[in-house]
């Protein structure tokens, strides 16, 4: 028979290790969340530094750009902003480069501008993705017989400000599906057997930091941002066995027409980029990562975004969104 005493000295002894136990728990899933994290925000950052010591280790490994993908990249969007960097970019590193866009005059004289730069052949092809379907048999049948290696799927539209969903025209709302979503899908799809048939290729998708948490006031823009996201990671495995790499870019606030809405953003600084810096950087990480910010700051601002809950991220996009709608009917004499 047990005392009184000895059994409640068992149940205490057992209620303490079970209370271990919990607080063992507890510490595992606390650890393990924040290596997650850690691992998420910083394996962008281990693969460029993995690729810079690569060639001390494998010289044998093809190094430039155009030993890993080939001759020739394709830009979409590709007469001003991010699209003309890139092109400009990749054409330094003796990539010849196909533009894309809509406007004839504009596409002849960044060509022309690139050719005589930096030496390397170009071609443009004139081409509306606002239009739909219609758009890529022409493309495509431009393209044929030139040996991409490098899909630059860059072109993008926002609002002409931000604004709540039944005031951006129905026009608007179709535009941003046609040109943010099945562009980066369709373009992608035409140039997968190009790239395997040369056994290696890249592709970069250009998403957008408003990717991370619904945006109210540029809920489209933002969907169709994730929509490249995800889009990207999927196709980044099926092709992998493959040799082609796919990198999502996600970059913040830049300095370009896109944001013409707002003086503030305009005005660029620390954490806003001139488009030339961002797109040097940007391009200095293909090959080493497949998801990047594509710059330093907009690294860290996603690193401390991310550490808020989705609720509250979804709360201060709408803030700051109201105000830059704000800005932008005051500023136009507009009733806000
Ligand atoms: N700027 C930012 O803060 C920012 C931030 C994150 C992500 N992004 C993304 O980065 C990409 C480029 O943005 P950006 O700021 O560089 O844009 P941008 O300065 O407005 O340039 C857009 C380019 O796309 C072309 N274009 C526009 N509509 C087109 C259409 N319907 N069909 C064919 N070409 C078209 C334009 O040339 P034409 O007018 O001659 O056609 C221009 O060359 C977009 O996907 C955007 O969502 C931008």
């Amino acid at each position: 028979m047990y005392s009184l005493n000895e059994v409640s000295v068992y149940t205490l002894l057992r209620m303490a290790f079970v209370w271990q136990l919990l607080s063992f728990a507890v510490y595992l899933v606390g650890l393990l969340a924040i290596a997650t994290f850690f691992f998420d925000n910083f394996k962008s950052v281990l693969c460029i530094v993995k690729s810079i010591l690569e060639p001390y280790f494998q010289p044998q490994l093809p190094q430039t750009l155009v030993e890993k993908f080939g001759k020739w990249a394709v830009i979409t969007g590709s007469t001003d902003g991010i699209g003309r960097e890139y092109a400009k970019e990749l054409a330094k590193q003796g990539i010849n480069v196909v533009l894309i866009s809509r406007t004839k005059e504009k596409l002849i004289a960044v060509a022309e501008e690139i050719e005589r730069e930096f030496k390397v052949k170009t071609k443009w092809i004139v081409a509306d993705f606002s239009k739909g379907r219609e758009v890529y048999t022409h493309i495509e049948r431009e393209l044929s017989g030139i040996p991409v290696g490098i899909l630059v799927n860059n072109v993008g539209k926002m609002y002409d400000y931000p604004d709540e969903l039944s005031k951006i025209p129905e026009d608007t709302i179709w535009d941003l599906i046609n040109i943010n979503v099945a562009a980066v899908t369709i373009m992608s799809r035409m140039l997968i057997p190009e790239l395997k048939k040369q056994k290696r290729g890249a592709i970069v998708n250009i998403s957008s930091g408003s990717e991370l948490q619904p945006i109210p006031y540029m809920a489209v823009y933002a969907a169709t941002k994730r929509y490249v996201r995800c889009f990207s990671q999927a196709i980044e495995r099926e092709l992998a066995e493959h040799n082609i790499t796919v990198q999502c870019v996600t970059p913040l606030f830049l300095v370009t027409k896109m944001n013409q809405y707002s003086d503030t953003v305009m005005k660029g600084g620390f954490l806003i980029p001139d488009v030339k810096s961002f797109t040097r950087s940007a391009v200095f990480t293909l090959g080493k990562s497949t998801e990047t910010t594509g710059y330093w700051t907009h690294g860290l601002q996603y690193f401390f975004m991310k550490l808020g809950p989705e609720w509250l991220r979804i709360r201060i996009a709408h803030l700051m969104t109201r105000q830059l709608r704000r800005e932008y009917l005051s500023t136009h004499g507009k009733k806000v």
